[in-house]
């Protein structure tokens, strides 16, 4: 009871959407991770990291599937409920799966749940021009929003198949001008996954809200990586913007530990992790 009292005294107060406005004004890197159970939420809370992911990506790294377009809504929350419990200060942000924001409305009870069955602080969704109106209605009720741009999983088989994006100047233009609608609709902070380089930067410098990246480059004000990766758990050919920081170290907290300061000091991601 009355925790938010205790919070206001502690030396690391608990990150929200505020903090993650302030650290991209003052060029403090945003380091993100994913989890999908208690013990390595306290894990990675422990190591430092800012935001957690409760991604779909549990539909390959946990339950084995190719794509992450099986996982379902009460998938998400049962995970999502777990990495709550083991979390006190990162952020936690959760996926809204494949096809449970196909409507204003259904995003709207689609995301409640996520907040208040399962402890989710902000809500992430995948999509370009077309999602603009369903961040507007999220927004106007007061839901935090992550807008998820360039490789876009959900899409895989639309796409066909996991590759780059935004490579064309044509593409990497709609590419901005999305992110700037999608921002201009109320998106509190845009993630970037799987762009060349120099995109990401341009992205980045156009937006004010934080933009987070994973295989975006550098410039980006925070990183973002699959937790499994991190540790080199995930099976068979790995992105190649991943690394395996428990290489070199001696136990996952350390990995992990690893992985914030990389992001924190600018060492990753390296020229080898970028398009
Ligand atoms: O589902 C997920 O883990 C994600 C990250 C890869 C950004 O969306």
């Amino acid at each position: 009871m009355y925790k938010h009292l205790q919070e206001r005294y502690a030396p690391r107060p608990p990150v929200n959407v505020g903090t993650l406005v302030k650290m991209r004004a003052e060029g403090e890197k945003i380091a993100c991770i994913t989890a999908y159970d208690a013990s390595f939420a306290t894990l990675v809370d422990d190591a430092g990291v800012d935001v957690v992911l409760v991604g779909d990506s549990l539909g390959m790294v946990v339950q084995g599937h190719d794509t992450t377009v099986p996982v379902t809504l009460d998938d998400i929350i049962y995970h999502c409920r777990a990495v709550a419990r083991g979390l006190y200060r990162p952020f936690l942000m959760a996926d809204m799966p494949f096809m449970t924001y196909a409507s204003r409305e259904q995003a709207l009870e689609n995301a409640v749940r996520l907040m208040q069955d399962g402890g989710a602080k902000m809500v992430k969704l995948e999509g370009g021009a077309s999602q603009i109106e369903i961040v507007e209605f999220l927004a106007s009720h007061d839901i935090a929003v992550c807008a998820h741009l360039g490789l876009k999983p959900q899409s895989v088989h639309k796409v066909g198949g996991f590759r780059v994006q935004g490579r064309e100047e044509e593409a990497a233009e709609r590419m901005l001008k999305d992110a700037q609608a999608l921002e201009a609709a109320g998106a509190d902070i845009v993630l970037l996954e799987c762009i060349p380089a120099a995109l990401g930067k341009h992205i980045t410098e156009q937006l004010h809200v934080p933009v987070i990246g994973i295989g975006a480059g550098p410039d980006t004000d925070g990183q973002i990586l699959v937790l499994y990766d991190v540790l080199d758990i995930t099976s068979g050919r790995k992105p190649k913007f991943s690394k395996n920081f428990l290489a070199g170290h001696d136990s996952a907290l350390e990995a992990v530990k690893a992985y914030t300061q990389a992001v924190k000091t600018k060492e990753y991601p390296g020229p080898e992790h970028c398009f």
